[in-house]
């Protein structure tokens, strides 16, 4: 077992930081990042685990997402070390990226057996990870817990389903997460309400970025080239950008709203292959750009007129600034970004995109306020009560 263990280890990209012993006196932590919206709720973890003390950790990067662009620079900005494991298991299809990454992470926690394995958010590699943790009975923390779309054909609301119903401790980003890990019968005991650690990131690199020289950053000359003012468009959920005419509808929308608003639309991977795939384009009016590095959007979108997405994270990113959100989806697995923030849910109806961005261009839309516990210090709460959960 012992040499099977040996020869297994050197089939995953190890840092020589990571091999060095767990500190005997301290619990070991692993943090699980595949995708693009993990790193940035990873990084005040891993800012709050050291300047706490208590744990050791170890940062897993899954290699789900693995472009320079998608991934490397993000870490560079987020004042986190690299990655103390890469599992390069990225690509593929669902049940494919799932198993690779499972297969690669079962070797790593077998390598250093952690106490905790601490995962974020809904995208394949929470799953994988949790699956494979709990199957080792290593003891699992999900953190963005009990959000739910209830729409079973997200992939990310099945890795949120399946991973709240294995995970040990559920920490959730707003009370309705709360609520809803109480009807599928979790205990009460199992789960906090501690705040949203990507708000925690954002008000960081808020603070950064306003401190920084951004003469030279690619947000800046298009900021300049549209003034006086530009709507900031993502968009990347397979239900919107698989199909081609969903896709070429939205982009309809978007072309007509356009008219009255330029657009600036940083382009996912996914959504490149539709366009590739589909022929499909927005008009001139929309300027489309590789995707950006955190700070970049950042300096996009803090001042936009208004956002229209599919994503998740930028929902609550808009909500905790203040900028008016659109949401290209039929729901929201977010709700206080609609009852308490600046998002309205409009679906993928052309006329209804149009109508809601004409309507926040004359009336300056949802004012919103912060969510209770969106203060930045998530974090600090998850840590303080992984050190309760880890006494003996
Ligand atoms: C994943 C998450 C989604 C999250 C999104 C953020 C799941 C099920 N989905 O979706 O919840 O909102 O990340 O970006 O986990 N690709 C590249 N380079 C990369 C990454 C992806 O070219 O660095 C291309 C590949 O063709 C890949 C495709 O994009 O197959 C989709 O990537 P994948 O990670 O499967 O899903 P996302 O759409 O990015």
């Amino acid at each position: 077992m012992t040499d099977m263990r040996r020869s297994e280890r050197h089939d995953v990209l190890e840092r020589p930081a990571a091999a060095k012993a767990a500190a005997a006196d301290k619990p070991l932590l692993y943090l699980v990042a595949g995708a693009r919206p993990n790193f940035m709720k990873i990084a005040p973890l891993v800012r709050a685990l050291r300047a706490d003390g208590r744990f050791d950790h170890r940062i897993v990067h899954t290699g789900q997402h693995y472009d320079r662009e998608m991934s490397e620079v993000f870490f560079e900005e987020l004042d986190i070390p690299p990655p103390d494991y890469n599992l390069e298991a990225g690509g593929g299809s669902h049940a494919e990226q799932t198993a690779k990454v499972m297969i690669a992470f079962e070797k790593v926690c077998l390598a250093h057996r952690p106490d905790w394995v601490l995962v974020v958010g809904d995208v394949n590699s929470t799953l994988a990870c949790s699956l494979v943790a709990k199957k080792l009975n290593i003891r699992v923390a999900h953190i963005e817990a009990g959000l739910r779309s209830r729409d079973l054909r997200m992939p990310e609301e099945i890795n949120r389903m399946a991973t709240d119903a294995i995970a040990d401790f559920l920490f959730a980003t707003e009370p309705a997460g709360i609520a809803n890990l109480l009807r599928e019968g979790h205990a009460k005991e199992q789960m906090m309400f501690v705040g949203n650690v990507m708000i925690d990131n954002l008000m960081f690199q808020l603070a950064k970025l306003e401190a920084m020289d951004r003469s030279a950053m690619a947000s800046t000359a298009i900021k300049q080239r549209l003034r006086p003012g530009y709507g900031v468009v993502t968009l990347h959920r397979p239900s919107n950008v698989d199909d081609a005419e969903t896709l070429r509808g939205v982009l309809a929308a978007l072309d007509r709203v356009s008219e009255r608003l330029p657009l600036v639309f940083p382009v996912h991977p996914r959504t490149a292959g539709s366009f590739d795939r589909f022929g499909a384009r927005p008009g001139p009016k929309v300027v489309l750009t590789p995707p950006l590095s955190y700070m970049d959007f950042l300096n996009l979108w803090k001042d936009a007129r208004l956002v229209l997405t599919d994503s998740g994270g930028l929902q609550e990113e808009t909500t905790a600034l203040g900028i008016p959100c659109v949401t290209l989806r039929e729901n929201t697995e977010r709700p206080i970004t609609v009852d308490q923030g600046t998002n309205i849910v409009v679906g993928v109806d052309g006329s209804r995109i149009v109508e809601a961005c004409e309507d926040i261009l004359d009336h300056g839309g949802k004012r919103g306020r912060r969510p209770d516990l969106w203060d930045g210090r998530a974090a600090e709460r998850i840590v303080e009560a992984m050190a309760r959960l880890v006494a003996p």
